[in-house]
């Protein structure tokens, strides 16, 4: 689990033109909720490519002590066999999610509806994390917790005996929030309907529909309003797992500000609650194309080519988009350092409570290598030096926070000097090949885990 050991300090230096095929990991996403769902269908659930990150693993581990059976083939097949819906066993010990805020709320949404008491806790990042956004939800269901002040891990849910159907109103814009109250509804006798005012990652209701649960989406003036008709008997699926669209950011941006770089990216999810990054780099005047575009079970899909863009500009980013690209404004605020002019990000109060206060860090960092930063409590702007005039040259701290330590490496390929981070430890939560991926495209890493 990162947090937990040695931190791994590494540098990137600045390299020549990125060239090649980036085969980036399985959607972290989709890869939790395959996994928890799988332990909630009656059978045996088949998932390929499925991301083998520590955040993941720390999932599956959680739903083997929830009574699945969750076994990994030699051939990299994930079988998971199902307790059913209502079906969790009380863990014997605490259950430890590691560094994800997606693995513990999605779980204690779908344990909050069963008879059975689990303690919860995780990293030195999670334990600070806000949990009352899930606990004040359940409450609802029934469900009972006690935490830390601030409603902050450890903490011990004790789950509804007679769980009631709930209308919930996501307060903030979080598909993990939406997720667990949905989760602990499928538990939950009659109609549980949970209502978003901005669309989030809707993976969680494609999923539960291919599962065969009643699920059904309304746009209404009120929001998003989901109905899922509780206690259905799940049925096991065969996964197929899209490559994650937050992590082809990395390779992506990266080519976009190395010179002569030409890199594809194949067969990555354009879910459109998933690509705003996409469609902000394009308005920066990124040189970036889809190719082969496709469905896949049920997900858009293309190949992404990302090639060097001499003329990056800075633009206003419709805050309108930003749940569609919440994980990708540590990496935009890196190539926006690069384009001319400033680059505004409003309406991004969620980045504080990641697995580090993004904005805060992102913004630091980038000081620290020469770049102006403003900021308030729900945006920031960053003000592009354009091409070869960013320095560089210092070490940046990451905060556990693998998407922080990830973007200071790609910055560190186009600056005057090489950029540092503290602690490269975390990126193996979501991206454990990062550093080969990105070395066998031509950029220039060095971390003591070589
Ligand atoms: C996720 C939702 C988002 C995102 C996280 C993954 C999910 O978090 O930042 O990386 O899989 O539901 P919030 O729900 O806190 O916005």
């Amino acid at each position: 689990m990162s947090g937990h050991g040695t931190p791994i300090p590494m540098t990137s230096t600045p390299c020549g033109p990125l060239k090649g095929e980036a085969h980036v990991p399985g959607d972290k996403s989709i890869s939790h909720r395959s996994l928890i769902f799988g332990a909630m269908a009656v059978g045996e659930t088949k998932i390929t490519g499925l991301l083998e990150g520590e955040d993941v693993l720390d999932t599956a581990k959680a739903m083997r002590a929830f009574g699945a059976d969750v076994v990994r083939d030699e051939d990299g097949t994930w079988h998971v066999h199902g307790v059913g819906v209502g079906g969790f066993a009380e863990p014997d010990n605490v259950i430890d999610c590691g560094n994800s805020g997606t693995g513990v709320r999605l779980i204690m949404g779908a344990m909050a509806s069963c008879p059975i008491t689990v303690t919860f806790t995780g990293d030195a990042s999670l334990n600070k994390r806000p949990m009352a956004r899930v606990t004040d939800p359940i409450a609802l269901f029934g469900a009972q917790s006690v935490g830390r002040s601030g409603g902050r891990l450890p903490m011990t849910i004790v789950g509804a005996v007679d769980p009631v159907p709930v209308r919930y109103t996501v307060p903030m814009p979080s598909a993990q929030v939406k997720s667990a109250v949905l989760l602990a509804g499928l538990n939950a006798p009659g109609e549980t309907v949970v209502i978003e005012k901005e669309a989030t990652r809707d993976h969680t209701e494609r999923m539960l529909a291919g599962f065969g649960a009643d699920i059904r989406t309304e746009e209404t003036e009120e929001g998003r309003v989901i109905t899922l008709t509780g206690q259905p008997e799940l049925k096991p699926q065969t996964i197929v797992v899209p490559r994650d669209p937050s992590s082809a950011a990395f390779p992506v941006c990266a080519a976009v500000i190395t010179p002569g770089s030409d890199v594809l990216v194949p067969n990555i999810g354009l879910n459109p609650t998933r690509a705003g990054l996409f469609t902000t780099l394009r308005e920066m005047g990124a040189d970036l194309t889809y190719e082969n575009e496709r469905e896949e079970g049920g997900e858009p899909v293309a190949d992404l080519r990302a090639k060097f863009s001499p003329d990056l500009k800075g633009i206003e980013v419709d805050p309108a988009r930003a749940a569609s690209m919440i994980d990708e404004y540590p990496v935009l605020s890196v190539v926006a350092a690069f384009a001319q002019g400033d680059t505004v990000m409003k309406g991004v109060k969620e980045l504080r409570v990641k697995e580090s206060d993004r904005i805060d860090a992102m913004a630091k960092g980038l000081r620290a290598n020469g770049v102006e930063v403003d900021e308030g409590e729900d945006w920031w702007i960053v003000k592009g030096l354009g091409h070869g005039n960013v320095p560089g040259g210092a070490t940046c701290e990451s905060h556990l926070d693998h998407r922080i330590a990830m973007s200071f490496m790609v910055m560190g390929m186009a600056t005057q000097q090489p950029v540092s981070v503290d602690d490269g430890g975390p990126i193996a939560t979501s991206f454990p090949i990062f550093e080969r991926l990105m070395g066998d495209l031509g950029a220039q890493l060095s971390s003591a885990a070589k």
